[in-house]
C-alpha cells in the first residue's frame, strides 16, 4: 500500500513558483506566490523555503523567473545566456550548505549553455527542465522511502532530527519518506522528533506534517535524546542531509552530530537519508564542506523576545558534519549504501 501525502511544498505554476511559507508554519499553513528572481534568492535566503532539496527546487524555479525577467533586455541569445549564467551563478549563493541547490542551478546552466533555441525556446526548456526536477524528486523520495521502510524494525520508534520531510522536498520526504513509507507498511511505528534549536525545524515543521498525515509523534528539545536511548526508547535514527562528502561525512543541522554519537554510545543505527543529489563527490571529507554561519538573533531570540542578556557572545554555525563511522547507511534512491562510502557512493553514481 502506499503512503498518500497531503502535501506539495513547491510548485511551477504557469510564470510563477508557488511555494509554503515556512516561516509561518505551523501557526498558519500558506503558499506565497514567487515571481521575480531576486524575490527567489530572498525566498531561499530567508528560509521562506528550506531543506536542501526544496531549495535545490527553489534555485531552479529561480533561475526561470530570472529568465523570463530577462525576456525583454536582449535581443541576441548570446548575450542573454551570458547574463543569465551570471543570474543562475548568483542564485547558488543563496545558501552555501546544502549542495543540491549548486547541483539543480547547475542543471540549468547546462540547459542554458546547450541550447540551440532562441530567447523564448531557451525560456521553455528551462521551464520544462524545472518541472522535470520537481517531479523527479517524489518519485526519488519515493524510492528512498521504500529502501529504508526495509530497515525499519516492526513497532520501531524512529528519532529523527531537524525537518527532513515534505516541507524539506517537492513533497513525501527523506527521512520522513522512509517513515512514511514504513507506515503504511506498520502503523504501529511511531516518530519521536528532536524540536532542533534554534529553528525549531523539528517543533515547527516535522510534527506538524506528519501530524498532518496522522503519523504518531512526540516532540522531544535537543538535550533529551540520550535519555529517551538508554531506556531503550529509541530503535534507529534516521535524517536528513545538506551535503554528503565522497567519504560519507555528511552535513546536517547543527545537532545531528550529536544525535549520531549518543546512537553509536547505545548501539542505535544511526541513518542518513538522502538523494544522490546531496552526494558532492568533489569534496573528499566533511571537512571540506562550507558551514553556513546564521544570524545571532536566532540564538539570542526565541519568537521575537530575547532569552539572554544584552552583549552575550553569539555563535551560530547552522550545520555540523557526522563523520561517517558513526553512519550505519545512506539510503538512497539507488538502495542502502553501506561501509565503505568511498566505494559504494562511487557505485552509486557508475550504476
Ligand atoms: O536550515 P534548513 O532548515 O534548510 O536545514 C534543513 C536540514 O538540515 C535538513 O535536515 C536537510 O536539508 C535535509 S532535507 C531533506
Amino acid at each position: 500500500m502506499e503512503f498518500k501525502s497531503k502535501i506539495k511544498t513547491i510548485e511551477w505554476i504557469d510564470n510563477y513558483s508557488k511555494m509554503v511559507d515556512q516561516t509561518v508554519v505551523p501557526y498558519e499553513y500558506k503558499f506565497i506566490n514567487v515571481t521575480t528572481g531576486d524575490n527567489m534568492f530572498h525566498a531561499i535566503r530567508d528560509m521562506i523555503v528550506r531543506g536542501a532539496p526544496a531549495i535545490g527546487i527553489a534555485g531552479a524555479h529561480g533561475v526561470v523567473l530570472y529568465a523570463q525577467e530577462g525576456r525583454d533586455k536582449f535581443t541576441n541569445i548570446e548575450d542573454f545566456k551570458i547574463w543569465l549564467i551570471d543570474k543562475a551563478e548568483y542564485m547558488k549563493t543563496s545558501r552555501p550548505t546544502a549542495v543540491n541547490l549548486m547541483w539543480a542551478c547547475e542543471k540549468q546552466i547546462e540547459i542554458i549553455r546547450d541550447s540551440k533555441s532562441d530567447i523564448n525556446g531557451l525560456i521553455e526548456e528551462l521551464k520544462q527542465n524545472a518541472i522535470k526536477l520537481e517531479n523527479e524528486d517524489i518519485e526519488i523520495n519515493k524510492k528512498i522511502g521504500d529502501y529504508g521502510a526495509e530497515v525499519v524494525p516492526k513497532g520501531a520508534t524512529i528519532l529523527t532530527h531537524c525537518n527532513a520531510g515534505a516541507l524539506a522536498t517537492v513533497g513525501y520526504g527523506t527521512a520522513l519518506g522512509v517513515v512514511r513509507s514504513a507506515y503504511a507498511k506498520d502503523n504501529t511505528i511511531q516518530v519521536f522528533a528532536d524540536e532542533t534549536r534554534p529553528r525549531q525545524q523539528g517543533a515547527r515543521i516535522t510534527t506538524f506534517e506528519l501530524a498532518m498525515d496522522g503519523i504518531p509523534v512526540t516532540l522531544i528539545t535537543d538535550g533529551m535524546c540520550s535519555y529517551f536511548m538508554s531506556k531503550g526508547m529509541i530503535d534507529m535514527v534516521v535524517v536528513g542531509a545538506d551535503r554528503i562528502a565522497a567519504n560519507g561525512d555528511t552535513a546536517n543541522k547543527i545537532g545531528t552530530y550529536t544525535v549520531a554519537i549518543a546512537a553509536k554510545y547505545h548501539n542505535i543505527p544511526f541513518y542518513i537519508a538522502a538523494p544522490l543529489s546531496t552526494i558532492d563527490t568533489s569534496i573528499a571529507s566533511g571537512k571540506d564542506i562550507p558551514i553556513e554561519e546564521r544570524s545571532h538573533e536566532e540564538v539570542t531570540h526565541i519568537n521575537g523576545k530575547r532569552i539572554c542578556a544584552e552583549g552575550v557572545k553569539i555563535i551560530n554555525p547552522g550545520f555540523d558534519v557526522t563523520p561517517h563511522e558513526l553512519i550505519a547507511g545512506i539510503i538512497t534512491e539507488k538502495g542502502i549504501l553501506k561501509p565503505d562510502y568511498n566505494k559504494s557512493i562511487s557505485e552509486a553514481f557508475k550504476g
